[in-house]
């Protein structure tokens, strides 16, 4: 089975929603100037929870070749949870794509792989796709226990979900060393563990799952390193930070196939 590259942007807590629909609107022109072919890769924007409601709008009303999501989700339905956002208030936005898990959700509000886990569960009960996020710090890295600990956070991410969502999910290997910080992780090291993930998915959930699963590295991606990056096997798209903020680097970076 073919895996279209999914190249998401990740705004982080970045742009109003004003600021959001400059941005789009400029990503769909650059697009269009440098003919982007939506069959080659897929371009997502993973915006704030504000920002939603106007991507959604100018997205469908202009049809652009966009698709969106959150960056983060509640485990609960509804009820007494103040300001927490469900898998169904998004759905109801259209998101494809929730992120969850992502290091600086781990880091800043205790997230645990066993919560990850749920969260990814219930954006697929809402009828989305989890973006699933796991990474090692640079003392795990300067260790060499990095492969082991990044299976370890997957294989507990991966427990409550079926081997057919496993085979639908999406999974971003980020280290926590090369996210915002300008250093990047070599081609190889990216896919040392990317492949690690594959081989794991197969082993715990079948060859059909490790098949079709996506797997994104995350961590500085920029248009000048994305093409040795997307020409390893085990990759199959990137989750970008800053770079997705600027219009013509983060186009360069979804068209990234015309300079592979
Ligand atoms: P960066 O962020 O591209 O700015 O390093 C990546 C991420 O956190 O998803």
């Amino acid at each position: 089975m073919a895996r279209t590259p999914l190249l998401a942007g990740n705004w982080k807590m970045n742009l109003n929603h004003v600021e959001a629909t400059g941005l789009v609107q400029q990503l769909a022109w650059t697009l269009k100037d440098f003919r982007y072919d939506k069959t080659k890769s897929e371009a997502a924007v993973i915006v704030p929870f504000t920002d939603l409601r106007s991507v959604q709008s100018i997205i469908e009303g202009d049809d652009l070749p966009l698709t969106w999501g959150a960056q983060d989700v509640s485990v609960h339905e509804s009820g007494a949870y103040t300001g927490e956002i469900s898998a169904g208030m998004l759905a109801k936005l259209n998101c494809s794509y929730v992120v969850v898990g992502h290091s600086e959700r781990r880091e800043y509000h205790g997230e645990t792989d066993a919560l990850i886990g749920e969260k990814a569960k219930v954006v697929f009960a809402a009828g989305m796709t989890p973006i699933i996020c796991c990474g090692e710090v640079l003392e795990i890295r300067k260790a060499g226990t990095h492969v082991a600990h990044v299976l370890s956070q997957v294989a507990e991410c991966l427990a409550p979900l079926t081997a057919e969502q496993v085979g639908a999910a999406v999974i971003a290997y980020e280290p926590v060393w090369a996210i915002g910080t300008g250093e990047v992780a070599t081609p190889e090291d990216a896919q040392e563990v990317c492949g690690a993930i594959r081989g794991y998915v197969a082993q715990a959930f079948g060859a059909q799952a490790a098949e079709s699963v996506r797997i994104q590295y995350g961590g500085s991606v920029k248009s000048t390193n994305v093409v040795e990056i997307m020409a390893q096997p085990d990759v199959d798209g990137a989750l970008v930070g800053g770079a997705s903020l600027v219009a013509d680097e983060f186009a360069k970076i979804v068209m990234y196939y015309v300079g592979a």
